[in-house]
């Protein structure tokens, strides 16, 4: 007889056309089951997959879409499975290797039987594919030689659509993650984390609800501490810029040699041994660039920044080509800007770009009236966080916190919460658990409240020690600092000092 392979070699092509396209696993076993099926005149194909944990074979889908699992040690399958060889039987109740409960179980009758081992490119087996009851006879050693060939093909099929289907699972966990993780961002640095009923923080709370859907530039100007950058998350994490990047620069920190190539990026060969980098502005594109301590940023850096917000491109340094950038940029100061005009030290013209808004934080002493809400807020935190008992402040002892001058602002209230929580035991807070340059604030604003009733010179003599008190923790004990903010040679202070017995911590 005429071997029958040379004629169906156009169909087992197209049969591998199809396999390549399919990436769906079931689709393509279905599909190849089907195509083997009507080639090999069978009449019925399917795919078995080894688990080999388990040591079980196992179906996707049958034709018929019922799942079968059993023990790859059993059956025709098994053998073909465990031993690599093709296995061809003519009446499979004949063999004793047949596990007949399969027929059992599937009403099926098993007559002729034709199983071939389904190895990947590394020669190990993965599989069997099997066809059944030959139409009009047995299965002979071209259906052999056909099944064989589809067999190779569909082992590597197989292996990809595995890899993609593991893929999609692996991006979907990635993207549920991301879709978390951001959630939690944004929750975060939502405006709800503004702490503060005072006019000033509510105002601010309303401006940033206002700007959210705009890319205007933003000035935050304020003290240390009281919560400019805070501020700007929130600005961008409520603006239509949250799918982008928020990346935080601190101008101060960078060496003003390399600020320009850190913020636009430098070209390759510029120095001996430079590589070509991307700077902040290109990284974050699409997103929002936090410009801290924006007054320590050289004039030439500031030009270039200029031309950013006019122009909307960078250059990088020693590069010639412009390159477009869409980044909305919020600045951060604790210098006085307007000074620093008078001084040179800042661009008049950069200083209207960005502050199109100005936020002006208020320093904690201006809004005391927020202090016992802040101080709660962040015992609350930090006794969660710590997995601590809720903790309470007694109601003489937040007086001695709204007294207090909080030079390093809201930093400085949650630190003094935070070390609460660490080091009491007791529930309630009370004035001795203070750090003592708390405690002793209330004293030092006594004796203005006490004047009255003492006579001018010693009312002179409180004062005076009050202020310079009050100066020395307002400059964190620079004595040159305070001498300065009080109109007193250095010298002349330490004198006073001496004389009314301040010592310095
Ligand atoms: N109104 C507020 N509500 C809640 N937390 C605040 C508030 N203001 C400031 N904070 C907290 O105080 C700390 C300091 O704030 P932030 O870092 O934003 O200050 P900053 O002005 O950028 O300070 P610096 O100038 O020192 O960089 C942060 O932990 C911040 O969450
Ligand atoms: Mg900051």
């Amino acid at each position: 007889m005429q071997s029958q392979i040379g004629e169906k070699l156009p169909t087992i092509l197209t049969i591998y056309q199809k396999m390549n396209a399919e990436k769906d696993l079931p689709t393509l076993l279905d599909l190849v089951a089907q195509e083997a099926m009507r080639l090999i005149e069978a009449d019925r194909a399917s795919v078995f997959l080894l688990d080999r944990e388990k040591q079980e074979l196992w179906s996707i889908a049958t034709l018929d879409g019922e799942q079968i699992r059993f023990d790859a040690r059993l059956g025709l399958a098994g053998a073909a499975a465990m031993t690599g060889q093709t296995i061809n039987v003519e009446d499979a109740y004949k063999d004793p290797r047949f596990y007949r409960k399969i027929d059992g179980r599937t009403g099926y009758r098993t007559r002729s039987l034709l199983v071939v081992p389904l190895r990947n490119q590394e020669e190990e087996i993965i599989g069997t594919f099997q066809v059944l009851n030959k139409k009009g006879g047995t299965f002979n050693k071209d259906d052999e030689g056909i099944l064989e060939a589809l067999a190779a093909h569909l082992a590597t099929a197989i292996e990809t659509a595995q890899l993609v289907e593991e893929l999609k699972l692996h991006r979907k966990q990635l993207l549920d993650e991301n879709t978390q993780l951001r959630r939690e961002v944004e929750g975060r640095f939502s405006t709800q984390n503004i702490i503060g009923s005072s006019p000033q923080i509510q105002n601010i709370v309303r401006l940033i609800e206002q700007i959210s859907d705009s890319s205007v530039n933003v000035l935050i100007a304020g003290e240390s501490g009281t919560g400019k950058e805070l501020v700007a998350k929130a600005i961008h994490y409520n603006s239509s810029r949250v799918s982008g990047q928020f990346l935080a620069l601190n101008c101060a920190a960078i060496p003003e040699s390399l600020v320009e190539s850190e913020l636009f990026g430098i070209e390759k060969g510029v120095a001996t041994g430079v590589e070509r980098r991307a700077g902040k502005f290109e990284e974050v594109n699409g997103g929002t660039l936090f410009l801290d301590e924006i007054g320590d940023l050289s004039l030439s850096a500031q030009a270039k920044i200029l031309r950013v917000l006019q122009e909307g491109v960078i250059e990088r340094v020693g590069g010639r080509k412009a390159i477009p950038v869409d980044v909305r940029i919020l600045a951060a100061t604790n210098k006085d800007l307007e000074a620093e005009i008078q001084k040179g030290n800042f661009r008049k013209d950069l200083y209207y770009r960005l502050k199109v808004i100005h936020i002006q934080m208020p320093a904690l002493r201006e809004i005391p009236e927020d202090i016992p809400l802040l101080a709660n807020y962040f015992l609350e935190k930090y006794c969660r966080e710590m997995k601590k008992e809720p903790k309470k402040i007694a109601a003489g002892t937040l007086r001695n916190l709204m007294n207090y001058s909080w030079p390093g602002n809201v930093r400085e209230l949650e630190n003094e919460m935070k070390r609460l929580v660490v080091l009491t035991q007791r529930r309630l807070i009370t004035e001795e658990d203070l750090s003592e340059i708390i405690r002793n604030s209330d004293n030092k604003k006594m004796p203005l409240l006490l004047m009255p009733v003492l006579s001018l010179k010693k009312a002179v003599v409180e004062l005076e020690k009050h202020l310079i008190l009050e100066a020395l923790q307002t400059h964190q004990q620079n004595q040159r600092q305070t001498a300065k903010a009080l109109g007193l040679s250095r010298y002349g202070l330490i004198k006073k000092m001496k004389r009314y017995g301040i010592k310095q911590n």
